[in-house]
């Protein structure tokens, strides 16, 4: 398979799905080059570490071995399939498109289809790549797919995008965004990441990882007490600071500086600067964890795709259930 991959400028461009130039039902699988496969076994290899494991959450790794992953070898739909539609009623389709348009995607969630992309990161991303690739879609989302609370949380979201004003399907877009794709989750007192966008991308991982342990050095947060009221507290008392970030940071996205991660993160040193704001505390890393909170997540306005200058931690899956259904549930209720 030639890839024809164009240069990245910070946004990646929502496309429509083209039934006529779609896989057929009967028509799913990839012929891989051996480079393809020694691609996936690499990726694979570079997450499934010990000292990485350890920080990614229960049901992500219970979920890896009911989907009998092979290491070495890409998968086929129908295997995935196989491992996926009996434990929760999903299914995998293949598409052509990269980076499907919001309106597209949430048709085949309503439909319970998962789609996965057939574009494969090259040797040069393998680290990060901003666009979703099957590595992220099959390695990242899947293994929580094959649990039931997973599509419960996935099926909360088509209805409520269904029903939802322009405004609304922004804000769904980004709940998205920060807790399937982002998204962080306190286990055993310990934050551990739960967003496939987290899990895929090993220099976002470990970027992510360091933020834990730095929280702990620098003494903003105390693992040996619960943590997430810890976390709660840094974020009512410094709110005001972590919206202005926000705003400024938007700001950014919207005169094209956030077009890469390096960048991005240049940028919001230099926002810091010229908010006034100490490179300490809660602010203190290269990342900020913030509890998963619908206001502040609906107060950024554009998904910030290359870099992500802060993350949202629930407190257990519970609670990320029940707050995302605070927001989705009446819009999906509507008549
Ligand atoms: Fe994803």
């Amino acid at each position: 398979m030639t890839q024809n991959v164009p240069s990245y400028t910070g946004d990646i461009a929502e496309q429509r799905i083209d039934p006529s130039r779609e896989y057929s039902a009967e028509n799913q699988e990839i012929e891989f080059s051996a480079e393809q496969h020694s691609i996936w076994a690499d990726l694979f290899d570079g997450v499934h570490q010990p000292y990485l494991l350890e920080h990614i959450c229960q049901e992500w790794k219970k979920g890896l071995e009911w989907l009998a992953l092979d290491p070495k070898r890409i998968p086929t739909v129908k295997h995935l399939i196989d491992h996926i539609l009996p434990r929760t009623g999903w299914t995998i389709e293949r598409t052509v498109v990269r980076y499907t348009l919001a309106d597209d995607w949430y048709k085949k969630f309503a439909q319970r289809i998962f789609l996965i992309t057939d574009y494969l990161r090259t040797r040069d991303q393998m680290e990060f790549t901003p666009e979703p690739d099957m590595f992220h879609d099959i390695f990242g989302h899947l293994p929580f797919l094959t649990q039931k609370f997973y599509a419960d949380i996935e099926d909360k979201f088509a209805p409520a995008y269904m029903k939802a004003t322009q405004d609304e399907k922004e804000v769904i877009k980004r709940l998205a965004w920060y807790s399937t794709e982002f998204g962080l989750v306190v286990q055993n007192n310990r934050f551990t990441v739960f967003g496939a966008g987290i899990i895929s991308g090993r220099k976002e991982l470990t970027r992510t990882i360091m933020e834990f342990y730095r929280l702990g050095r620098d003494n903003v947060i105390d693992y040996t007490k619960p943590i997430f009221p810890q976390l709660n507290e840094h974020f009512l008392a410094n709110k005001a600071d972590l919206h202005r970030i926000i705003d400024g940071v938007n700001e950014l996205h919207r005169q094209g500086q956030m077009s890469s991660a390096d960048e991005g993160w240049n940028v919001v040193l230099g926002l810091y600067k010229k908010l006034g704001i100490k490179q300490e505390g809660m602010f203190g890393g290269e990342v900020i964890l913030a509890p998963f909170d619908v206001e502040t997540i609906g107060r950024i306005p554009k998904t910030v795709y290359a870099f992500n200058p802060m993350l949202f931690v629930c407190e257990s899956l519970e609670q990320m259930d029940a707050v995302l259904d605070s927001y989705l549930k009446p819009i999906a209720m509507r008549a």
